[in-house]
């Protein structure tokens, strides 16, 4: 049954790279911008029948995501889209966008903005990374995989603030602004060195970002461990077993968590500059 949902608000969230092949395999697994836009539609239409209820006594919590943008496959991100507007009752549009391009973030988020009046929550998920585990190896990367590394992991969600911020600013509660870092950022180990120092950069991104957009945007980041997506499918399945044994939980860390984290930060509006890690305890 379609539940009457409150005006729309519009989100960003990247969905990208879905039934992509990887090394000839044609992967079907979700990542986080599935699990996240899940997620969030599923919570966001409770929290819109609670500020119903309460005839707007509640103070309305951030809207869930409803423009997710993808790199390559139209397709999956329309069945993604229409998934959500089924099962959710909330309106979603998919925007397609090459993030390693200045002029196109900025064009997506104006055709966001413009779908759907206003930005209430953007998450910079877009990431891109060479295997290279062997960190000694500092020939690993042309200048080309070095710059896209650098571009699509830290410097790209700088040009996803900059468009947004103004709709983001607008929103009389505070615009959400959140990163999709990685414990890679805080290890000295990970898919690739130059991943790491990327995010790296994009913790210390949102730490002083945290800083300068208050008091009207929070910003925030989550510190996925090893994810079972698409994005892990080309690393050695030992990783995957090893990981598990390694850590206290005893665990894989989840899409499902990390979308928990997001929602979480969105709505805790005394919360900024603030890193939440979910990996079942990697790092201690
Ligand atoms: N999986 C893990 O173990 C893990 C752990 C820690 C952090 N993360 C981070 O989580 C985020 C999402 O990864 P995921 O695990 O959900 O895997 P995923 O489904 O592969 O998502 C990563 C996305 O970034 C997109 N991207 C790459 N180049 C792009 C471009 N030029 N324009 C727009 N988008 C582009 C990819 O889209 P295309 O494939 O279409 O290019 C891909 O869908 C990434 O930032 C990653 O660094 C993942």
């Amino acid at each position: 049954m379609h539940v009457p949902y409150p005006p729309i608000h519009a989100t960003h969230v990247f969905l990208e790279g879905q039934n992509r092949p990887h090394h000839g395999v044609r992967a079907e697994k979700n990542g986080l911008t599935q699990g996240v836009c899940r997620r969030w539609s599923s919570h966001g239409q409770s929290l819109c029948r609670t500020r119903v209820q309460h005839h707007r006594q509640v103070r309305p919590p951030a809207s869930p995501p409803n423009a997710p943008s993808f790199a390559h496959n139209a397709a999956r991100a329309r069945a993604l889209t229409e998934e959500l507007s089924r099962t959710y009752g909330v309106r979603a549009t998919a925007m397609q966008a090459d993030m390693g391009n200045e002029a196109e973030v900025t064009r997506m988020v104006a055709s966001a903005v413009r779908e759907h009046s206003r930005l209430d929550v953007v998450v910079a998920n877009a990431g891109w990374t060479k295997v290279a585990t062997d960190f000694s190896d500092l020939d690993a990367y042309s200048a080309e995989e070095w710059n896209k590394i650098w571009t699509l992991n830290c410097v790209s969600h700088t040009w996803l603030l900059r468009a947004a911020r103004a709709a983001l600013r607008a929103n009389t509660d505070g615009g959400a602004f959140m990163v999709t870092s990685s414990i890679a950022g805080i290890r000295t180990g990970g898919s690739s060195l130059a991943y790491c120092m990327a995010k790296a950069a994009s913790i210390h991104m949102t730490r002083c970002l945290a800083k300068t957009e208050g008091p009207h945007i929070r910003v925030n980041a989550v510190l996925p461990g090893l994810l079972d997506t698409e994005w892990s499918a080309r690393f050695d399945k030992g990783m995957f077993e090893e990981y598990r044994e390694e850590v206290p939980l005893r665990r894989l860390p989840t899409v499902q968590d990390c979308a928990g984290a997001f929602v979480f930060l969105a709505e805790n509006v005394s919360m900024t500059g603030q890193l939440v890690q979910v990996d079942a305890g990697r790092t201690l």
